[in-house]
């Protein structure tokens, strides 16, 4: 069986394959990286049947409709999910065959009411449901989401033989898969021992889905082709419970300053750094860019803190379009110790105004 990961990123897309039939399978595609997707299944000459999302996401939008579009498979999801393009719903139980392989799926809600895990002859792939190690499993905060759904969910997956090495769809700090009998040991989350415990841990955190998590949602039920159809922070680990508590996911209290004052602030005599985390393309373009700015696009910027090290001490203000990537720069920034750090409110169109 031919088994890769396929994304540089946070979000695991899996390929699977049969070397006798040439046919694959890809679970949990992200739109951005169909094209890499189609290149690699052309170089194995693999013929994809199925795009398989294990449930609604809402850290990116799945390249499932686009792969459907782009080669005719079939984009399946579990009966509940709400996505208008998905041509084949599943249920618990459904078995079939990839070549000789056997692939059986169990409904496992909880994160989403979606949810599901497919169970290989020595793998599992559980989505959301449950991640490795302390990363625990996904939040049950978002939109159909279910803490004691989840906790009787993660009871049946520990029901499976432990052999199972478990491959989630998030992994955001290179943990690595292990089996089900490592994840006994090493898992917090499957060792609260009642399904009050489980439903009173995640209450108790109070996460609540961040407002761009939502818009992602919507992207997703529109079966959305466009990888721009909505805003997503860079580098966030947004779907595990740790993640949203430590890295302040659901945190929006970087301070955003309005463009008048942003202007009285240049003329000072210790005018602020100006940050523009826009693409090369945008701030040479239409919108144009405030003279002072400096262009570091958001999905460099991690890499390119060094250029930033003589203003660690100073006044930043970061500026985007229309201010969410730069409150994603913010929170970079601000995790990275740089101690004064605003956003520019309304980004350039307010700016143009
Ligand atoms: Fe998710």
């Amino acid at each position: 069986m031919i088994f890769e990961q396929l994304n540089p990123g946070a979000c695991r897309t899996y390929l699977i394959g049969d070397e006798q039939s040439h046919e694959a399978i890809v679970v949990d595609p992200v739109l951005e990286q169909v094209p890499q997707y189609l290149k690699m299944l052309d170089q194995k000459k693999l013929r994809l049947t199925h795009a398989i999302d294990t449930h609604t996401h809402a850290d990116h939008i799945s390249g499932a409709a686009a792969l459907k579009d782009q080669v005719g498979c079939e984009y399946v999801m579990h009966a509940k999910a709400p996505a208008r393009c998905v041509t084949f719903h599943l249920t618990d139980g459904f078995e079939c065959h990839l070549g000789n392989h056997l692939v059986k799926v169990l409904a496992t809600p909880g994160h989403t009411q979606d949810s599901i895990t497919l169970v290989f002859h020595d793998r599992l792939l559980t989505g959301d449901v449950l991640f490795l190690d302390d990363a625990g499993a996904g939040r049950d905060d978002l939109p159909g989401g279910d803490a004691g759904a989840h906790w009787e969910s993660l009871q049946r997956i520990l029901t499976l033989p432990e052999h199972l090495i478990v491959y989630p769809a998030h992994e955001y700090r290179d943990r690595l898969p292990s089996s089900l009998k490592d994840q006994k040991e090493s898992n917090p989350l499957l060792k609260l021992p009642t399904k009050q415990a489980y439903v009173d841990y995640l209450d108790s955190l109070q996460l609540g889905p961040a407002d761009w998590m939502k818009e992602v949602l919507k992207a997703n039920y529109a079966c959305a082709r466009d990888p721009q159809a909505a805003w997503i922070p860079v580098d966030v680990p947004a779907c595990e419970v740790k993640g949203t508590l430590e890295q302040g996911v659901n945190d929006q209290q970087v301070a955003a300053i309005p463009v008048d004052v942003v202007k009285e602030r240049l003329k000072s005599q210790t005018p602020p750094v100006m940050l523009d985390v826009r693409t090369p393309g945008e701030f040479t373009g239409e919108l144009g860019h405030i003279s002072q700015a400096i262009n570091i696009p958001v999905t460099d910027l991690s890499h390119r803190l060094g250029e930033l090290e003589s203003a660690k001490d100073k006044e930043i203000i970061t500026v985007c379009k229309s201010g969410g990537r730069a409150h994603t720069a913010a929170q970079i920034l601000m995790q990275a110790g740089f101690s004064q750090v605003h956003v520019m409110m309304g980004g350039m169109l307010a700016w143009k105004k």
